[in-house]
């Protein structure tokens, strides 16, 4: 089979990949796949369990028996937890920090790794997350590790949560960020960096905008 073209975004929470990736998708007509969606799934899966996020052997246990899966409903990533459309559940802060200790776990991440790899051999897709370039699509066609500073990503998150009527706190919304680069960079399992064939994209002062056409411009 003839594999897809494909984009592979990587960086830390809060650069802008989601908005990033899903434009680029639109433009080019490829198919956008938010991993962060699988690892929230699978985190959503554990909740349901009653697991806690610091039980490692009873997570690689638990896991195996989730049955995720994804489709795509007018063009958007809809991600299935046993059948279930769980999209609505994904993006809260429980959710968000179950996931980032799961996410450890190397039984969680081959499982979501092998759904990922199919997903690209079959499609033209845009992928974003945190070892794309690194481990997933280690020959993906463009390779893009996408940054900003906390102090940025914060400013965005506030905004995002102001927007949306919830009172927030820059200062612990800030270091909540920081601690979250902290786990996704050191773990022992696929850790976030940047892969050596990958472009520095830094976008603290680019417009969503500039950043979609500076990776286009590298899609020969
Ligand atoms: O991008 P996000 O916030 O939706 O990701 C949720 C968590 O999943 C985050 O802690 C990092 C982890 N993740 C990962 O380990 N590997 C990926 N490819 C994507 C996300």
């Amino acid at each position: 089979m003839k594999k897809g073209y494909n984009i592979a975004i990587d960086g830390p929470a809060g650069a802008g990949k989601s908005t990033i990736a899903r434009r680029i998708a639109k433009e080019l007509n490829f198919i956008y796949v938010d991993t962060g969606a699988m690892y929230r799934a699978m985190a959503l899966y554990l909740i349901r369990k009653g697991m806690e996020p610091a039980d490692t052997k009873g997570i690689a246990g638990a896991c195996r028996e989730a049955e995720i899966s994804i489709k795509y409903q007018d063009g958007e990533q809809v991600v299935l937890l046993d059948g279930e459309n769980v999209n609505a559940y994904l993006r809260t802060e429980e959710v968000g920090n179950m996931a980032s200790y799961s996410s450890m776990v190397p039984e969680v991440r081959e499982k979501l790794v092998e759904l990922q790899q199919k997903l690209a051999a079959s499609a033209d897709v845009v992928m974003d997350g945190r070892d794309i370039g690194t481990v997933v699509l280690p020959g993906a066609d463009v390779k893009v590790y996408l940054t900003a500073s906390s102090a940025t990503r914060a400013k965005r998150r506030y905004l995002e949560l102001q927007e949306k009527g919830e009172t927030a706190d820059l200062a612990v919304i800030e270091q909540d960020i920081i601690d979250r680069d902290y786990r996704d960079m050191h773990r022992e399992h696929s850790p976030l960096r940047q892969a050596e064939d990958a472009v520095l994209v830094d976008s603290s002062d680019l417009t969503i905008e500039e950043v979609v056409e500076r990776i286009k411009s590298l899609c020969g």
